[in-house]
């Protein structure tokens, strides 16, 4: 079956409301306060750990093979991962920013379990782009769950929830009626949904030509190889770009505020 950005995006989106319906809850909120007929996705997010079978680059190749270009790339030393961003030609599609664990650097304990989920995948599957929405191949127990979010919230979040959109962007630029991201926050806050403050509200500014926000992730039962739990899910996001110096939209990510989104799936929320 071949694959366009436009259905690719489509079957992502599916798979991120499934288990984050406050996302669609939000996405029918803005379009009606902003008699928008679509909301424009800024971007999507993904996560993978950087073993062969599945590292960073063999996610990118759906995107690259889809016209889509590699463009920056990022460090987040403390939470142990690296980044990159890839852009489509065409603005109006959403960028992708794909980051990977670094696996060598935790325990040889911690190192077991990924381990032991990745070795559970078909490389095959690795070569559709359907991967990029399988969710999980594997089943971890609670315990396992623990250990991963004992040192990373990250690895903790893969064992349970594996390859899909993390979260999706509204892109402030394009609403017709709101045109700040503080107006877009104070909205969302009205209507009772919970801001990831860490760092505040809005990370980044026009100083660094890129403002964001985002929700908390929603919180979900799921199943462990040894009964259930809840645990947080997928996130919905908020940028607002500014122009650089050459009169440009900044289309590039900036990474001390990548560092604070990513902790919009914590179990405990930042105070
Ligand atoms: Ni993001």
């Amino acid at each position: 079956m071949s694959v366009s950005v436009d259905s690719l995006f489509a079957a992502l989106w599916q798979d991120y409301i499934a288990i984050t319906p406050s996302a669609e809850n939000i996405h029918q909120l803005l379009k009606q306060q902003d008699g928008s007929e679509e909301i424009i996705n800024d971007h999507i997010a993904l996560r993978t750990f950087n073993l062969d079978k599945i590292r960073l680059d063999k996610l990118g190749a759906h995107f690259l093979a889809l016209g889509y270009e590699e463009k920056g790339q990022y460090d987040f030393e403390q939470k142990k991962l690296k980044a990159k961003h890839f852009e489509h030609p065409d603005d109006t599609k959403p960028k992708v920013f794909i980051s990977e664990l670094l696996v060598e650097e935790f325990s040889p304990e911690v190192q077991a379990i990924i381990h032991k989920m990745v070795d559970q995948i078909d490389a095959a599957k690795v070569a559709d782009a359907s991967f990029l929405y399988s969710g999980t191949h594997w089943q971890v127990s609670q315990s396992e769950y623990q250990t991963l979010l004992a040192v990373s919230e990250y690895a903790a979040w893969m064992s349970v929830w594996g390859f899909r959109a993390n979260h999706f962007t509204v892109s402030v630029n394009h609403l017709h009626k709101i045109h700040q991201l503080s107006d877009v926050n104070e909205l969302l806050k009205q209507a009772g949904f919970v801001l990831n403050a860490s760092g505040g509200e809005i990370k980044g500014g026009e100083d660094v030509c890129l403002a964001q926000s985002s929700t908390m992730a929603d919180k979900i039962d799921v199943s462990f190889t040894d009964g259930r739990l809840t645990v947080p899910s997928c996130f919905y996001e908020f940028a607002q770009r500014y122009p650089m110096a050459d009169g440009k939209l900044y289309q590039g990510f900036v990474a001390a505020s990548a560092d604070k989104i990513f902790e919009s799936t914590n179990v405990a929320p930042a105070m």
